[in-house]
Order: C-alpha cells, then sequence, then structure tokens
C-alpha cells in the first residue's frame, strides 16, 4: 500500500514536472524565434558556395545534369520514343521532355542517360548490338557511355557507345552505335551532335558523387570545419538573433558510414553546432532539408538527377521517421534543441496531403518519444495546396508550428514589380497570408525561411533596407518566429552576415 501510493506520488511528480517542462518553452507568449538558416552547410547547394565544385573532374557532367542533342544531320533532336521503353530517333523538331537525357554519373568519363520515364538509354541487348534503345531500369554496362567534346567547339561531341563505337543518326528514325567517329567535327558527319545543358543540379549528391569517393570525404570534412565555426554562433548571438535553423540530410543518421556517395562526418559538425549554440546561448531547429528518396526534386533535397520519390512507400516514410527518430534522441537533452522541423518543402502533387499526413504523425510521435518540449515543426506543402492544410491534423498535436517561405522571387508575378510593389505586398498580401494561418487554438507559426532579395534591377540600399524592414515588421508577427535565408553565401543579399556588417539589415 505505502509503496503503491509512494510510486503513484512520484508519478504524478514526474508526469507534473514534465508538463511543466513542457509549459516552460511556451510560458512567455512573447516570446519570438529571430533564426538565421545555416544554409548550404551540412547540405550541399552550389549556388551558395560555388567553389566547393571546383576542384570535380570533368564538372560539366555532374549527376542530374540534364542533356539535349541535336543531329546536325537530320537537324532533329535525339528523343527517346514514348519517353522511354522504346527505341531511340533523331526525328524531333523541338525539345523538351522526351528529348531530355538525365546524366547519372559513374566517374568523370562514364556516364549513364536517364530518360523522361526512367529507363537508361543502352545498346538493345536482343537485337543487332547496334540499336539504340532506352528499356533497361538499371544502368549495367550496356548503358554506359562517353561524351566526346570538341575542343574548338565544347557544345559539339560524339556519344561514345559500350561496344567502341559512336552513335549516329543514320535516318530521323534510326539511331546506331557504328560510327567510327571520323575525322573532323564537320555537318555532314552524322556522329556529331550539338549539345545543349537545360538543367543542372548542385547537391550533396553531385558533389561528393562528382568527387568520388577518393576525394569527397576530405573536401566534404574541410568544408565542413570551415564554412561554419564557432565564431559564427558568437556573431549570431551578437546581433540580435537567439536561433539557429540547421539544415541536415538523412544519410546523417547512419554516420559516420552513410550509403555512397554521401560521406560520413556531418553529425560532427552537429554535434559541433549544438556545442557552440550551448555555450552562446542560441537555440536550434534540426530541419530534416534532405529526405530519402527527395521530397520535392531540387538538389538541396539531396536528388540525385530531379526525380522525386519520397512518400511513396510505406517504407521511405519509416526510413525517414527513423532519422527523425535518431537525431531527436541524439540531441534531446542539450538546453539549446528548442525544435525539429520533420521535412522541409514536400512537393506537390509528388509529394501527396495522404503521405505527407500520415508522416507528420508518425514524426511527430517519434519525437516525442524523446522529447515533450521539443516543438515539432511541419512544412507546408509547395506548389498547389491549401494553407491551412494540416490544420485538422496540427491543431492536435500539442507544440506544433507551420512553417511556410515567403520569397519575393521564383515566380513570374515578381518578375516586373518595382520597389514600392514589393514592399506593398509584404504590408499586404504577405502580412494576410500570414494572419489566414495564425488562429488562437492551431499551430504556431514560422516563417522559416525568407530573404531580402528583389528581382529588381538597380534597387538602391535604401530599397533592401525599407524591403528587409518591412519583412521583420511582418514576419515579426509570427507566433513562432522566422528564420532567415541564409547566413553566409556568396550572393551578398542572401547572406545574412553580409547584410548586417553592411548596415542593410539591424536587429
Ligand atoms: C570510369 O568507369 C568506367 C566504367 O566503370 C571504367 O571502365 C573506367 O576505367 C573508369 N575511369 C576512371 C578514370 O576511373
Ligand atoms: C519519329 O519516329 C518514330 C519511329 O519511327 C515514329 O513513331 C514517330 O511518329 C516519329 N515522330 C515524329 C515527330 O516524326
Ligand atoms: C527575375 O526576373 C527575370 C525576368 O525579368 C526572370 O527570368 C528570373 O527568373 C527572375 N529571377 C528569380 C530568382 O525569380
Ligand atoms: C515583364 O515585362 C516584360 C518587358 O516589359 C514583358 O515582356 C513580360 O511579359 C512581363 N512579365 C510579366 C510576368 O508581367
Ligand atoms: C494583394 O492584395 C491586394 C489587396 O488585397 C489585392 O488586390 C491583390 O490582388 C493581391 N495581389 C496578389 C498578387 O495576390
Amino acid at each position: 500500500m505505502l509503496v503503491s501510493s509512494t510510486r503513484h506520488v512520484l508519478s504524478i511528480c514526474v508526469l507534473l514536472s514534465l508538463v511543466l517542462s513542457f509549459c516552460q518553452g511556451r510560458v512567455d507568449p512573447n516570446f519570438r524565434i529571430r533564426a538565421v538558416n545555416l544554409g548550404g552547410w551540412l547540405v550541399t547547394e552550389g549556388w551558395i558556395k560555388p567553389t566547393l565544385f571546383d576542384g570535380i573532374l570533368n564538372k560539366d557532367f555532374l549527376d542530374g545534369t540534364a542533356l539535349q542533342f541535336k543531329s546536325v544531320t537530320t537537324g532533329k533532336y535525339l528523343c527517346a520514343e514514348l519517353g522511354g521503353g522504346s527505341i531511340i530517333v533523331a526525328n524531333r523538331t523541338a525539345a523538351s521532355g522526351w528529348e531530355t537525357f538525365r546524366l547519372w554519373r559513374i566517374n568523370g568519363t562514364a556516364l549513364n542517360f536517364r530518360v523522361f520515364e526512367k529507363q537508361f538509354v543502352g545498346l538493345d541487348a536482343n537485337g543487332n548490338g547496334i540499336d539504340m534503345v532506352a528499356v533497361s531500369k538499371t544502368p549495367g554496362n550496356s548503358e554506359t557511355f562517353e561524351i566526346v567534346r570538341d575542343s574548338n567547339e565544347k557544345n559539339r561531341v560524339r556519344i561514345k557507345a559500350p561496344n567502341g563505337y559512336y552513335l549516329q543518326a543514320k535516318t530521323e528514325e534510326l539511331v546506331t552505335a557504328d560510327s567510327q567517329g571520323g575525322n573532323g567535327w564537320g555537318d555532314d558527319d552524322p556522329s556529331v551532335f550539338v549539345m545543349q545543358m537545360t538543367g543542372r543540379l548542385e547537391g550533396e549528391f553531385q558533389v561528393t558523387n562528382g568527387y568520388g569517393p577518393d576525394r569527397a570525404p576530405q573536401v566534404m570534412r574541410d568544408h565542413w570545419r570551415t564554412f561554419i565555426v564557432e565564431e559564427d554562433f558568437k556573431f549570431i548571438s551578437q546581433n540580435g538573433l537567439n536561433a539557429v535553423r540547421i539544415p541536415v540530410g538523412w544519410w546523417i543518421a547512419s554516420d559516420p558510414m552513410p550509403p555512397p556517395p554521401y560521406v560520413g562526418g556531418s553529425l560532427q559538425a552537429l554535434d559541433h553546432a549544438f556545442l557552440w549554440a550551448e555555450k552562446y546561448g542560441l537555440k536550434v531547429i534540426i530541419d530534416l532539408h534532405a529526405a530519402p528518396g527527395s521530397q520535392n526534386g531540387w538538389e538541396h533535397s539531396g536528388s540525385r538527377d530531379g526525380s522525386q520519390e519520397w512518400g511513396e512507400s510505406d517504407e521511405n516514410i519509416h526510413q525517414t521517421v527513423a532519422v527523425i527518430e535518431f537525431l531527436t534522441a541524439r540531441y534531446a537533452k542539450s538546453p539549446s534543441l528548442y525544435a525539429v522541423e520533420l521535412i522541409n518543402e514536400p512537393l506537390s502533387p509528388g509529394a501527396t496531403l495522404e503521405s505527407v499526413t500520415k508522416y507528420y504523425k508518425a514524426g511527430y510521435a517519434a519525437v516525442r518519444r524523446h522529447s515533450l518540449t521539443a516543438f515539432v515543426v511541419l512544412s507546408n506543402r509547395l506548389g498547389p495546396m491549401e494553407p491551412r492544410e494540416l490544420f485538422p491534423m496540427a491543431s492536435g498535436l500539442r507544440g506544433s508550428v507551420i512553417d511556410v517561405h515567403y520569397y519575393n522571387l521564383f515566380q513570374d508575378m515578381f518578375n516586373n514589380l518595382t520597389v514600392q510593389q514589393n514592399i506593398d505586398f509584404i504590408y499586404t498580401n504577405r502580412s494576410s497570408q500570414l494572419n489566414h494561418i495564425t488562429t488562437s487554438n492551431g499551430p504556431l507559426t514560422f516563417v522559416g525561411e525568407w530573404v531580402a532579395e528583389l528581382n529588381v534591377s538597380e534597387a538602391t540600399k535604401g530599397d533592401y533596407q525599407r524591403f528587409a524592414k518591412a519583412q521583420l515588421e511582418v514576419y515579426g508577427r509570427a507566433t513562432f518566429g522566422w528564420a532567415y535565408w541564409t547566413l553566409r553565401n556568396v550572393n551578398r543579399h542572401w547572406s545574412l552576415e553580409w547584410m548586417i556588417n553592411n548596415g542593410y539589415i539591424k536587429l
């Protein structure tokens, strides 16, 4: 009896202290996150730090590079008939999806070409050994090619097949690998094609596979060790910010031996970030930026070739939940762990509301198994969606937060706005968008990415200052807070460090 009531009291105490500690996180309703993203650090984005790619051999040909080839003799584009599953032809006057080939890189010279329906170009295994088809779903020796460029005009190329011969457009409807090559690069040679690059990815897959297993580990560790350092956390804490949002990739959970081409070491960098955050009194939002299979097909989600396959199977969702579980368990005891963002920018319609909802429920539970206090951030989908579509689920989840990203870029409607129109858009449209998702009993709201960048030529410093101020004012009303994208970037308006040091932004 005594034992049991003592136990009872004890368990009430435990429960109370858990509830209290959870409430403490929200005890001051006026507290807001003023964060900066550490973009381009543990998940590579080439545009943030282009020099990271400098040492790659043959760096034009990275995974996901999109190529189109126009035959100089037929004057038409190479095409995977029906988008794949059939033959290769050279009879298209214009190039789009079926005429675009995405590279998979074996090394600097050996390449696979993936077509629209995801098969690989190769020699017809059942044919005469020279006919070109796109039927194989996995690339092997018969699907491995080399691009040989004219040294004078680098966009004039020959494509060397695994049988040692070059592709040629014999007619518009017959493409075979049986050319010896020839002497020059003239317009009369059916093995010559004019190559056009129409897309390029520079993410973690590209940089690690680009350097290859011998060089990537050192290159990446040097990058992680130097791109963000302790001094940055000091700078952040001294300039009116109270948190960092740290994008990470799913491979971090299998450190130190992630599946190739990813390399180990990003987990140690994240450990350092937590130590520095603790030292300088900053909070951390861990943000799963790259989920297995890629949730949006962009380079910053670790996509290999632009494919978006996250959420297509339960197994894939379980794997993602396990990453969240791993990260929360590892950092739950850190006083700096403030929130875990389950996935960044899932893109509709590929990422369906159903798969996202299923994942968010399971991911939320995974966080709660290790932490009752960490907020759980749910990124709204991009693409066609309804801004409150997550509310029915999120309203039942204590400590949940909706993340929205507001850029006055990337959409045609912003291309021709004046500076003043951009600013008005913040005060009227963004303001009402944010109001729409900010409700008294729903999830908290977080503008997890924004930037004081405008697509206006000849905007002045004063323009940027006013644009930044408008955003700070409006996003300051988000009930969870905001995070600038990003701390450091060669594009200076995208670097909060540069914006602060040059007097564009003062917090
Ligand atoms: C590239 O890969 C191909 C196919 O595996 C191989 O034959 C070739 O030797 C490799 N080249 C280099 C430079 O490693
Ligand atoms: C290209 O050739 C294929 C194979 O003969 C044919 O089925 C297709 O209709 C042709 N397309 C055009 C646009 O000529
Ligand atoms: C800026 O506007 C131009 C057209 O004026 C457009 O081509 C470009 O994509 C826009 N850039 C961004 C980042 O939105
Ligand atoms: C922007 O302006 C250019 C040049 O005046 C025009 O060609 C284009 O159609 C405009 N774009 C939009 C989205 O209004
Ligand atoms: C912005 O808001 C104003 C005022 O409500 C409205 O008239 C305008 O159509 C909105 N613009 C866009 C692009 O949504």
